[in-house]
C-alpha cells in the first residue's frame, strides 16, 4: 500500500536546490532539477554513504564516496542497470509536493 508525504513547504527545494526529509525511519534526498523534482532515499547502493551532498552536473549525482555517478532520472547507475538508487515518485499539485512510499515495503524493512 503506498502513502503520499506531504513535504512541508520550507523543505521544497528551490530549482537547483536540494534538501533532506526524515519520514518515518527514512532519510530521503529531494532534489530540484529545471523545476523537476527527483526523490531518492539517502544512501548510496554501494555501501551506503550519504548521496545528499554529491556532486551534481544536470541530473547525474555522483557519490562523494568513492565516485560512482547514478543518474536521477532513472536511479542507476550511470551506463549500467547493476546498481540503483532506491527511488520514489514525486506528485506535484499547484505549490504542494508529494513523495509517495511504498507502506508495505517500509515496515518490511523496519
Ligand atoms: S558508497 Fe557511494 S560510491 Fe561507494
Amino acid at each position: 500500500m503506498s502513502f503520499r508525504f506531504l513535504v512541508p513547504s520550507e523543505k521544497v527545494p528551490v530549482v537547483d536546490g536540494r534538501s533532506l526529509l526524515f519520514v518515518e525511519g527514512k532519510t530521503i534526498a529531494l532534489f530540484n532539477i529545471a523545476s523537476v523534482f527527483y526523490a531518492f532515499e539517502d544512501s548510496c547502493p554501494h555501501q551506503g554513504a550519504s548521496m545528499w551532498s554529491g556532486k551534481l552536473e544536470g541530473q547525474i549525482l555522483q557519490c562523494c564516496a568513492h565516485g560512482l555517478r547514478f543518474d536521477l532520472a532513472t536511479g542507476y547507475l550511470l551506463h549500467s542497470t547493476q546498481m540503483k538508487l532506491s527511488t520514489y515518485l514525486v506528485e506535484v499539485q499547484g505549490e504542494q509536493v508529494f513523495i509517495v512510499l511504498n507502506r508495505g515495503e517500509q515496515y518490511a524493512a523496519l
